[in-house]
């Protein structure tokens, strides 16, 4: 089958197509296309994303970047001459109703409809949460608008079960997912820029949340403690990179490490961000040197945490598995970290197994979206009645 995959619930604008092969218990899968066109240039102005803005810019986006990842998958069909023009007034109707408030988007929807065939796909999936509902309420409304005029079903995913399942996906071959191998239970880690998740998933689609973030999310830490070194929007892969010319330096003090040894789960961050701002007030000149140790030293206060409290869980629940996710997995330094913990307490009677994304789907992208989807439409889990999908920025991922 093929799935075709929109995600909106930020600042990029993202579709993907996906097939997969085999039946549910051995799936292949193949990323066809991934399209992302980001908005970051234009949030990074503003220091960070603005969701009016983000919505304009999905409505500007969404029918290029389809146009782009239909063609990449070689799914673009042009209607003949003699079919153009000629959009049902049935369609038009729901058109206009679905897409009322998409105004810029409806007009782009139905000139790509009177050009393009409908795309030999078998299932359209949108996030519907967690994000900013307005960039999300464009995916979604643009999603039911394609499945009315393609007559295809439609299906949610969550946002951040799409970076769990981001690990299984490869760039250019077909990825064996032999399910049954998979051992259980799995420890996995969620870090982006609005969620820290640290999750406990005793089997497929069952999970437990251990504990989250109270405060500022991991992404967001290093979004805010870059802002403060004028470091520019996303912070992370700025912080990620200037840490790096800091070699073996380090700094006459330490930052905070908060939470580490609380007996739950959760974190916290805000103290950190709080913490460097006033470590930053004390120093006067702030060299190139400086601020370079100052990002490893920051880095390390995050790594610390994520990592000790992962471990904890996998020691608790005697995990099997390690999952990292999210767009902060994207950092070397915490990757390098993760494997360099987990192969040292790997020994003969205990194997624990580290999955972690390749880079480039790490970020926001819609293929995790397909594939997200696609373990929920296997087992029947998804909304009963998708013309009534709606967005929700807090949607839990159980
Ligand atoms: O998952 P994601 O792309 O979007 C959300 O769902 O939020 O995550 C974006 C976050 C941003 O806060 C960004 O600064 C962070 O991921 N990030 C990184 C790195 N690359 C991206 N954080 C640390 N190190 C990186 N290399
Ligand atoms: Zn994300």
């Amino acid at each position: 089958m093929k799935i075709l995959a929109i995600e909106t619930s930020c600042d990029e604008t993202a579709i993907s197509v996906l097939e997969i092969k085999g039946g549910p218990k051995n799936p292949r899968f193949k990323v066809l296309s991934n399209v992302i066109s980001s908005q970051v240039k234009l949030h990074a102005k503003w220091g960070g994303v603005v969701p009016s803005l983000a919505k304009r810019e999905h409505q500007k986006n969404l029918v290029p970047v389809l146009i782009k990842s239909l063609k990449e998958s070689k799914l673009l069909k042009s209607k003949i001459k003699s079919k153009k023009s000629k959009l049902q007034i049935k369609i038009q109707n729901e058109l206009n109703k679905i897409l009322e408030r998409e105004l810029e988007l409806l007009r782009r929807v139905k000139i790509f409809l009177r050009n393009y065939e409908a795309p030999k796909i078998d299932l359209i999936v949108v996030t519907n949460g967690p994000g900013l509902e307005p960039a999300l309420w464009v995916g979604i409304n643009f999603a039911k608008a394609l499945a009315i005029a393609w007559n295809k079903p439609l299906f949610a995913a969550n946002h951040m079960e799409g970076h769990l399942f981001s690990v299984f996906l490869q760039e250019k071959q077909r990825r064996e997912f032999p399910i049954s191998n998979f051992q259980f239970p799995i420890i996995t880690l969620l870090v982006s820029g609005g969620h820290t998740e640290l999750i406990l998933i005793k089997n497929w689609l069952k999970y437990k949340m251990l504990g989250q973030t109270r405060d500022d999310a991991a992404g967001e830490a290093f979004d805010k403690v870059a802002k403060m070194l004028n470091l520019g929007y996303p912070g992370g892969p700025a912080i990620n990179r200037i840490a790096e010319a800091a070699g073996g330096h380090r700094m006459s003090f330490k930052l905070p490490r908060p939470m580490l040894n609380s007996k739950d789960y959760d974190f916290s961050f805000s103290g950190l961000k709080t913490a460097v701002l006033y470590k930053l007030k004390e120093i006067r000149n702030l060299t190139p040197e400086i601020k370079a140790i100052f990002c490893k030293e920051f880095q390390q206060a995050v790594t610390d945490v994520l990592i000790s409290k992962t471990m904890r869980a996998v020691k608790e629940f005697k995990a099997k598995t390690v999952i990292l996710g999210g767009g902060v997995a994207a950092n070397k330094e915490l990757r390098k970290q993760f494997q360099k913990k987990i192969a040292i307490t790997n020994d003969r009677k205990y194997l624990l197994n580290l999955l972690m994304p390749e880079i480039k789907f790490t970020g926001d992208n819609a293929a995790m979206i397909a594939l997200a989807a696609y373990f929920r439409f296997i087992k029947k889990k998804g909304p009963a009645d998708w013309q009534a999908l709606k967005a929700d920025g807090n949607l839990k991922i159980f």
